[in-house]
């Protein structure tokens, strides 16, 4: 497995090969709250804000949301609280650069919740993680105790007048505890439901007070940018874009691993052919969902010869999106309909059954599948799914429904075949063309 960064130098990924990498010590050596103290020695909550802005840094947790934006929505004369809560679920099928960041260099996730508290005001913070990854949070606890010893976490950090604390918790391990507002309620202690959105966290978000929820790589980002100045990170990667992304890489390739990128490196299919070097078994590409399972399925056709340029514009271009960066490569062996039900059935499973048009509308896409996986499927099934889609994306209280969609959409668009072949033997004396016309 490879984990290092190419078309660039490793940035964020740049300790994760040292000897003893998480600890302090190492840290500190390598550069390690360098920037938290260029923060307390002299920049304004402001100026941190503005150098957020100018890097173009997008969250990484899926929507690309911009995180100065957001950071500046935070009200600046609300009497309340504030927190700044860490996204550390990392639940999207084919994500695992998180883990990697906060098992590797769990102080780099701490100097950047540090900055953004100071940044935002925020006095207690949390780090949200999924169940499973209880180890990641003894991991992070110890590196927690390490800061607060050296003074870097607690009452007057490095001796200004800035204190702060960071506190770990864990969910029970369900994927809807990954979307934000779902996450909040959980961290409250009640049912991970996702709320009503306006109001948006920024103004009303942990115990009604405002909070910023960010993704573990995002924030991970934040001392680079702050050391190396906004605009020379957003230079990195694109004018949108800015800095570099880690790609999850899995499925066929010869090489998976975590991949460090710039924003907008210039084409996937160099990226799966040389850089992952090229589909095991010397097969053929057949297809990629390239930012977790949430997003459209690319077929080999929209990659091959296409120069797709790998950042949040190149990737909508190309009929896909960058979401959480979860890169899957699937070969000539794979069956387009059996994935596509397998993500249904995940989809099915993880709905938290708050709304009628996704705790209904999965439940029927996946009956669905399972009467044409079991031979039972009628001529009419394939639009009957994009029907049932049609009636849960854009339709459903949070983007649960719209993730359960698009995978769905996407395959039957792309891989009719796939479909067809499932649905073929069922039409019994039909003629081929009228048969195909199903899909
Ligand atoms: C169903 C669902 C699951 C999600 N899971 C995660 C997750 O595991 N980790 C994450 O950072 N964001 C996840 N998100 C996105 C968050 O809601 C939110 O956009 C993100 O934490 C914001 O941080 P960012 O701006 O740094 O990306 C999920 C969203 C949805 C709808
Ligand atoms: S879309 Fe699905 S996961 Fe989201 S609130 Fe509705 S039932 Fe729950």
């Amino acid at each position: 497995m490879f984990i290092g960064a190419i078309g660039c130098e490793p940035l964020q990924l740049r300790r994760v090969h040292l000897e003893h990498s998480r600890s302090l010590d190492v840290y500190r050596r390598n550069g390690g709250y360098e920037a938290l103290k260029q923060v307390l020695d002299g920049m304004t909550p402001d100026a941190v804000i503005n150098e957020v802005k100018k890097s173009a840094l997008r969250g990484r947790g899926g929507a690309g949301f911009p995180t100065g934006m957001k950071w500046s929505f935070v009200p600046k004369d609300s009497p309340k609280a504030r927190y700044v809560v860490c996204n550390a679920d990392e639940s999207e099928p084919g994500t695992f650069k998180d883990r990697y960041l906060m098992e590797r260099d769990p102080h780099m996730l701490i100097e950047g919740m540090l900055i953004a508290a100071y940044a935002l005001g925020a006095r207690v913070n949390y780090i949200y993680t999924r169940g499973e990854y209880r180890y990641l949070i003894n991991i992070m606890d110890e590196a927690l105790d390490e800061a607060r010893k050296a003074n870097l976490l607690g009452e007057k950090i490095l001796g200004t007048n800035f204190s702060c604390e960071i506190y770990t918790h864990t969910g029970a391990g369900a994927y809807i505890c990954g979307e934000e507002t779902a996450l909040l309620s959980s961290l409250e202690g009640m049912r991970g439901h996702p709320r009503m959105k306006p109001p948006f966290p920024a103004v009303s978000g942990l115990y009604a007070c405002p909070t910023v929820v960010n993704n573990v790589e995002t924030l991970t980002a934040v001392p680079d940018i702050i050391k190396m100045g906004g605009e020379a990170y957003q230079k990195l990667g694109t004018e949108k874009s800015g800095g570099t992304k880690l790609w999850s890489v899995s499925g066929h390739v010869k090489r998976p691993g975590v991949y460090e990128l710039p924003m907008g490196y210039d084409d996937m299919e160099k990226f799966i052919m040389e850089d992952c070097q090229g589909i095991a078994g010397g097969r053929q590409l057949k297809a990629v969902i390239p930012g977790g399972s949430s997003v459209y399925i690319m077929p080999a056709s929209d990659i091959l010869g296409k120069d797709v340029r790998m950042d949040y514009e190149g990737l909508v271009v190309a009929g896909s999106m960058v979401g959480s960066g979860g890169f899957m490569v699937m070969d000539g062996t794979v069956d387009v309909f059996e994935t596509t039900k397998n993500l249904t059935e995940f989809y099915k499973h993880e709905s938290c059954g708050w709304c009628t048009p996704c705790r209904e509308g999965t439940d029927w896409l996946v009956k669905v599948f399972k009467r044409i996986a079991d031979g039972e499927g009628r001529p009419e099934d394939a639009q009957l799914l994009l029907d049932i889609c049609d009636n849960i994306e854009g339709k459903s209280f949070c983007p649960l429904g719209d993730a359960a969609s698009w995978p769905i959409q996407s395959a039957i668009k792309k891989f009719p075949e796939d479909f067809k072949r499932h649905l073929l033997p069922l039409v019994a004396g039909a003629k081929e063309d009228a048969a195909l016309s199903m899909v």
